[in-house]
């Protein structure tokens, strides 16, 4: 019996329902290649974190509360008997890891970038699944504001350049623990009176985590809470100056936004700015990507009293919106062969002298392949094709008698004979000659 996943949990993963999932492959490598680019312009050094990380780095860090830490991770016991969980979000193993290597004593700004595997156990739909991708920055120690633009408008232009074309930027501001304290309060004697009509979910919020119940996304709640009192009136003098000169600077940047006051994302580590850039063509799942500034999380790690902001942006979704908009990356295919080699005649006198000018040829630069599996010319012409060859080698038993090997245009279908000892030299002069080799 063929082994399969479990169809209800992880059947859209990792190429869903892909008949060449190399091709899917060419387009993540797009996509993370548009990204190292520009984060490379925005001077951002890239970070890999491992995939296990303690449970307790998740817990302390986005909240109990969360969704994502309450209901979602890949938790289990190693064999040390350690609570080990599989990231579900990037930004606490970057300060970890940070910490650990003490990078913020050499280092007061560090801007970093990643790229890498995310794990929740969400319900899987379209653009959700239990494994994704996100390309993430992390920047710390600026409390400047003009920094929380910089982080935005790295993210508005890596879609820009990525080809999605139909991306919103929502802003919104948190302020500092303090501020919220008298802000949870009011959203408590708001929902007070009609607490009965909130889902079962809300009422936890309501008790647990207030600003949560702002996350909703039941149209009933929404209409029950949009004359909520706003976070943005309850902001410290601070935080609102803060906003202010975020809003400024992306307006002199020309980058449109909307305020969203009920933009509080899904984890409790943030403070100040929160930002969501949404894709319209995502329907449900619209978030392509979001962030915010975490000022107190890396102290409450352990590390330096240092603030810090970022945001993840899913691969994933990225892709179903450029898809939507029937965009065609530029996938450089680079794993297309350039010649093949046809073998013909008796193989005791031909696949030794085969394997080699194949070897030959690929440590010359050159991508190269032949048939394992036909000795028939129109067969190994048809695999020359299929593997999109410009060129074909023929190489027969006449041809090593007389130390030749035919080389054939795969277009023009035209032939010329060359010494085997200079086919090599011929085909760099042929690659470096031709634009389309
Ligand atoms: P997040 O909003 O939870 O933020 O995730 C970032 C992005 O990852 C989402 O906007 C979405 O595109 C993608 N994503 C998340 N979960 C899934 C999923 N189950 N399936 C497909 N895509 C998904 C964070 O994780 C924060 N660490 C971002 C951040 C960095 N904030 C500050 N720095």
């Amino acid at each position: 019996m063929a082994y399969k996943r479990p169809p209800d949990t992880y059947d859209v993963l990792p190429y869903p329902n892909v008949k060449e999932p190399w091709l899917h492959t060419a387009k993540w490598r797009f996509v993370e290649g548009v990204f190292r680019e520009v984060c490379g312009r925005y001077g951002y050094k890239e970070i890999r974190t491992p995939i296990l990380e303690q449970t307790d780095l998740f817990k302390r860090t986005a909240g109990e509360t969360t969704d994502v830490v309450s209901k979602e991770m890949f938790t289990f016991e190693d064999r040390g008997g350690r609570s080990m969980t599989m990231k579900p979000e990037g930004t606490a193993p970057v300060v970890r890891a940070c910490i650990e290597n003490g990078i913020f004593a050499t280092h007061p700004t560090p801007k970093l970038y990643y790229i890498g595997q995310h794990f929740r156990y969400e319900r899987g739909q379209k653009g959700r699944y239990r494994q994704h991708q996100q390309l993430g920055v992390e920047v710390f120690g600026a409390d400047n504001p003009a920094i929380d633009a910089e982080v935005i408008l790295l993210a508005m232009s890596f879609y820009r350049e990525v080809g999605v074309k139909d991306q919103v930027l929502r802003i919104n501001s948190l302020g500092i623990p303090e501020s919220r304290v008298k802000y949870r309060e009011a959203l408590r004697n708001f929902v007070r009176p009609f607490l009965s009509e909130m889902s079962e979910e809300g009422q936890g919020r309501f008790e647990a985590n207030p600003l949560r119940m702002l996350d909703t996304k039941s149209p009933k709640e929404l209409e029950l809470l949009s004359a909520a009192p706003r976070l943005i009136d309850f902001l410290d003098a601070e935080s609102a100056e803060h906003f202010g000169a975020l809003q400024g600077y992306l307006n002199s940047a020309g980058v449109p936004y909307e305020i969203d006051h009920r933009l509080v994302r899904g984890f409790d580590y943030y403070t100040r700015t929160t930002f969501e850039i949404a894709g319209a063509s995502l329907g449900a799942q619209n978030a392509l990507g979001g962030g915010g500034r975490y000022d107190g999380l890396v102290e409450a790690c352990g590390g330096p009293k240092i603030p810090g902001i970022g945001f993840g942006l899913g691969m994933e979704r990225c892709l179903i919106s450029l898809e939507a908009m029937g965009v065609q990356l530029s996938i450089q295919n680079e794993e297309t062969v350039q010649v093949f080699l046809i073998t013909l005649g008796d193989a005791s006198l031909v696949e030794a002298p085969a394997v080699k000018l194949l070897s030959q040829l690929r440590e010359a630069g050159i991508s190269a392949d032949k048939s394992y599996r036909s000795r028939k010319f129109p067969q190994q012409i048809k695999e020359a094709d299929e593997a999109g060859a410009s060129y074909t080698l023929i190489l027969g038993d006449s041809e090593i008698e007389r130390g030749v090997v035919q080389l054939r245009n795969q277009k023009t279908k035209e032939q010329t004979e060359i010494n085997l000892s200079e086919i090599v030299g011929e085909i760099k002069k042929i690659s470096i000659l031709s634009k389309n080799f």
